[in-house]
């Protein structure tokens, strides 16, 4: 079981596939996931389940690896033996919380932009360009800026889980480029497609760092490094060059448009 531990989880998945679905049964979704090399024993560890829940996913993965055979199960050593207790932000992490917010208030109208798409009219076009405005200035300057230049350095960048983090924000400007090429070919198909799958991309990047990966950082950071990162995170936005309340009137103004 042990050598089980520090293999690939796709690997592994690739071996056993009803590994995956023991794993989904505690909102360990692998599947999504763009790099897929995270070790065992690190998914166990980032996702922080109670030393009950642990033990139980690792008896049913032990069954799953050595079907009808008794197995010792390991116990994955922890940087930080908390126990999880809900989400419970520090500040800077809270920041990023909220910036959430207010991305998954644009997400949410996407569909209503989508069937509303109108590449022959200025409005139409307008529309398209302050969406994506909002997505390249505050999604990703403001805020996945916050996250790339600052709080992923933290960590060690070779980390799976930034890895994939990483992919995600990459990913994200590469849909936003093909919206705008398409946008001078007034081609409303490919802007349909590429704001979908960027809505879709953003939403299980958001519960993959609210849920997992920013409470994880939490745990491992001490208390000076949080206070030094909130610093760190108001510099930032004080040097960003503008204000992100145009960016919220923006969603309002849309909501109401689209009254949501
Ligand atoms: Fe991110
Ligand atoms: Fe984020």
């Amino acid at each position: 079981m042990e050598a089980y531990l520090n293999k690939g989880i796709k690997e592994i998945i690739d071996q056993f596939p009803e590994v995956e679905e023991i794993l989904n049964e505690y909102d360990i979704g692998c599947a999504p996931c763009s790099v897929g090399t995270c070790l065992l024993k690190d998914i166990v560890e980032i996702h922080n389940l109670s030393a009950d829940k642990e033990q139980e996913l690792m008896a049913k993965i032990a069954q799953a690896l050595y079907p009808g055979k008794e197995v010792k199960i390991p116990r994955i050593e922890r940087k930080t033996e908390t126990e999880p207790k809900g989400l419970n932000y520090s500040l800077p992490m809270q920041m990023l919380v909220d910036e959430h917010v207010l991305i998954k208030r644009l997400i949410a109208l996407i569909p209503e932009v989508v069937a509303n798409l109108d590449v022959n009219s200025k409005e139409g076009r307008q529309l398209i360009i302050d969406a994506v405005d909002f997505i390249r200035s505050y999604a990703d300057k403001y805020h996945h800026g916050k996250e790339e230049d600052i709080l992923f350095k933290y960590f060690d960048e070779n980390l799976d889980i930034l890895k994939v983090m990483h992919a995600d924000h990459k990913q994200g400007r590469s849909h936003v480029k093909a919206v705008l090429e398409a946008l001078d070919r007034q081609d409303e198909a490919t802007i349909g497609k590429h704001l979908t799958a960027y809505g879709a991309l953003l939403t299980e990047h958001i519960n993959k760092e609210d849920e997992i990966l920013l409470p994880w950082m939490d745990r491992n950071l001490s208390i000076s490094q949080i206070g030094k990162l909130f610093s760190e995170f108001k510099e930032a936005d004080e040097t960003i060059g503008y204000s992100p309340l145009k960016y919220e009137e923006f969603i309002d103004r849309l909501e109401k448009e689209f009254k949501k």
